[in-house]
């Protein structure tokens, strides 16, 4: 087998090479590597310096994060890379593609870094829960200044070769090759006399920071990072890096890591960093299926959502048409697609010739004809079936053959919609999340007939329009809203029994929601929701069943759009109502639904466990393919903070067994109902399996 490492001579320069596909990851096999290639470079009486080079699409991207389930082996990174420090001649650090992490932290282990234009370096680790634990949080403020490295660190954001250059993390920046563009800035070095430069032995520019700077940075940062455990623990060390000596500070870099490493968040967030990989293979969809051009979109509906749908191609490039039954509706649409294009150039996110450019690509038209050459239309028309049927048999006869016919529908049968068209192999549901161009989820539904080209396709044009796409099965409300009602369900039953819906909605946040359940129900908008239960053909029988919506909706509070719903509305403050709470009281009384006492725990434990008895039937119905991809779900599309991992990660968290002992308990006090384990989950918890096993057992 070739080695990852390898070390030859070219002159008096080391050439010192990694080479493990697919990103040169710091696995065992590199760090031994590195710890034996630095070792010949000290004995090579030749060598005068070296450089540090990587085959393939990258440097090294960082430590092999497979590995932080495994009990660490030696040589771990630090000890690597200060040997590299160490060494008595100067070592260069070649970069290309993604310098992140460990890869950063090695490259500032090296003496000097070059790299080409396109390069990007980083610290990311705070998006797996982590903290730069090879020595990073110490060395990143030695050389691009506390507030830069802070920065840095806690966004997690890389910056491209030459912001690290103006910052200084960079010394050069390469054109032409960069293994000759390395050796020549080596060689310039021995020619100079110059020998090492350690980035330890810089001092931490402590003198220029306000006395109140780390409590200031702290609330600077508090609302971005709500909840995550990393971010303080970063904060941590570079204080560690103004107020302890280079050892000690390693020292506490190492210990606060080993927590990071260990706590749930990083679990959680590392196994989301897989799932967001493994979301995009489908078992029966083969890698190389063949792809059909998406060169022009149709977008039918020029309501909120078409509109936001229609943002997401202008954005990438791709002209879209969009499609209304009357000239005010078009107008209207036009109006509100330049408004959420207003905001962003307003806070200066977006320039006005991007904007000018983007509502340029949308094209509005009143008539079928003007799609017939579309390669993609979604329909984006109001939730009701014998609309959607209409629409789509309009859209058979005015299509060319091979175009992809998509709804955007949230709950409805895809099966029922294609069946209205003479080619149900094209149709596919397409189920963006409000506000569409923000939220960054898309549920791609497969029909019986949908073709594996249909399926690549919508896969690969979520990735170019920046969504995560997530495949999925048809039954009611897929998989985000079918596990969405459920979650609605206890929140509402909870107000019944007499608790106030802005402590259900507090509890909720305080556990890592963006946001609780009534005051999503609220933004959702309430005849939304009681519009498609009223669709819904299986609606559990249960009068008290969300009652408390359709007692709202009757009332005409449909949430923040009427400025009442659960809540009243001061602008966008939700406030709590006695007029409701006093309505809640009469059709509790009416309805006989016993008033309770409901712990905090209570309502956490309620409104997860209805959503992941939900997630095990789903599973066991195969409408999702795997746990993790109905995790993705969760964490992009409805808010769920990605330190709990999402709604089935979680349940493997707290041990299936302790889910079903749950369900028990309220199957006890409510029924079977909705409290009856689901099969998949019993037989789980019965064999002390998870469901990521269950999944990965499946493959
Ligand atoms: N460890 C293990 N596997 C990794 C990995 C890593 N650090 N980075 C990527 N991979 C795997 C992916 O899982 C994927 O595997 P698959 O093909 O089997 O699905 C494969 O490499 C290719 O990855 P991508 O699909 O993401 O490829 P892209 O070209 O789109 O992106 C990348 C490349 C920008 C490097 C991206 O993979 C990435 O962001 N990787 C993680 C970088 C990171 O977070 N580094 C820090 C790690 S923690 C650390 O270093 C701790 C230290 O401080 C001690």
């Amino acid at each position: 087998m070739a080695e990852v490492v390898s070390y030859r001579r070219e002159g008096k320069i080391a050439v010192i090479t990694v080479d493990n596909p697919p990103v040169n990851a710091l696995s065992l096999p590199v760090r031994a590597g590195l710890a034996k290639a630095f070792t010949e470079f000290a004995a090579d009486a030749e060598a005068g310096a070296a450089v540090l080079i990587c085959a393939g699409r990258t440097f090294i991207a960082g430590a092999d994060i497979t590995e932080f389930d495994k009990p660490i082996e030696d040589p771990w990174l630090p000890k690597v890379i200060h040997q590299i420090e160490d060494c008595a001649k100067p070592v260069v650090a070649a970069i290309h593609g993604t310098a992140l992490g460990g890869g950063l932290e090695t490259a500032m282990g090296c003496h000097y870094r070059v790299a080409v234009a396109t390069a990007q370096v980083g610290l990311p680790e705070v998006s797996l829960g982590l903290l730069p634990g090879a020595t990073g949080t110490q060395r990143l403020p030695r050389l691009i200044g506390v507030k830069n490295a802070l920065d840095a660190m806690i966004s997690g954001r890389p910056m491209n070769a030459k912001a690290g250059l103006d910052k200084g993390v960079i010394d050069q920046i390469v054109d032409g090759d960069l293994l000759a563009g390395a050796k020549a800035f080596a060689e310039k070095l021995l020619a100079d006399g110059k020998g090492p430069r350690r980035a330890r032995e810089i001092k931490v520019d402590a003198a220029s920071l306000p006395a109140d700077f780390f409590a200031e940075y702290r609330k600077s940062i508090a609302r971005d990072t709500r909840g995550f455990f990393a971010p303080e623990q970063i904060i941590k060390c570079v204080e560690a890096a103004v107020s302890l000596s280079y050892e000690d500070a390693v020292a506490r870099e190492n210990e606060l890591f080993m927590q990071c490493m260990k706590s749930t968040h990083s679990k959680a967030q590392r196994h989301l960093f897989f799932a967001e990989r493994e979301v995009a293979k489908i078992p029966d969809v083969p890698k190389d299926t063949p792809l059909r051009p998406i060169k022009q979109v149709a977008v039918i509906g020029g309501g909120t959502m078409g509109g936001g749908i229609a943002m997401n191609f202008a954005n990438v490039g791709i002209p879209v048409l969009l499609k209304e039954i009357t000239q005010e509706a078009l107008d209207r649409g036009m109006a509100i697609i330049r408004s959420n294009y207003e905001g962003p150039v307003k806070k200066g996110k977006m320039t006005q010739a991007q904007m000018d450019a983007c509502m340029a690509l949308i094209t509005p038209t009143l008539k079928y004809e003007d799609i017939a050459n579309a390669d993609l239309v979604i329909e984006a028309v109001f939730e009701t079936m014998a609309i959607k049927k209409e629409v789509f048999s309009a859209l058979d006869a005015a299509c060319k053959p091979g175009a992809i016919l998509a709804s955007n529908t949230s709950t409805l049968d895809i099966d029922a919609i294609a069946a209205c068209t003479k080619r149900p192999e094209d149709v596919i549901g397409l189920h963006f999340f409000a506000p569409a161009n923000v939220m960054s989820l898309l549920e791609i539904v497969r029909g019986a007939k949908t073709s594996k080209e249909v399926i690549a396709t919508s896969m690969a044009m979520a990735k170019t329009i920046r969504k995560m796409g997530v495949l999925v099965r048809v039954c009611f409300g897929f998989v985000g809203n079918r596990m969405f009602f459920p979650y609605v369900r206890e929140a509402q039953r909870m107000m019944l029994e007499g608790v106030p819906p802005e402590r259900i909605d507090s509890v909720a946040f305080a556990w890592g929601m963006a946001m609780g359940p009534h005051g999503v129900s609220d933004l959702s908008g309430l005849d939304v929701l009681h519009k498609v239960n009223k669709e819904w053909q299986e609606k559990p029988d249960d009068p008290a069943y969300c009652r408390m919506i359709d007692v709202l909706v009757e009332k005409g509070r449909y949430g923040q759009k009427t400025g009442a719903g659960i809540y009243r509305y001061e602008g966008r403050n939700a406030v709590p109502d006695p007029e409701v709470a006093a309505l809640t009281k009469a059709e509790a009384a009416a309805l006989k639904v016993p008033q309770l006492e409901v712990s905090d725990e209570e309502i956490i434990e309620r409104l997860m466990i209805a959503m992941i008895n939900e997630g095990a039937l789903i599973l066991d119905e195969g409408i999702a393919y795997r746990s993790s991809d109905i995790d993705i779900v969760f964490c992009h599309g409805y808010g769920m903070p990605r330190y709990r991992g999402g709604p089935m990660m979680y349940a493997d968290t707290l041990g299936l067994d302790k889910v079903v002992a749950a369900m028990e308990k309220y199957r006890a006090r409510y029924g079977d109902l909705y409290w009856k384990a689901a099969p998949l989950l019993a037989k789980l918890a019965q064999s002390g399996q998870t469901f990521a096993q269950w999944s990965a057992s499946k493959r």
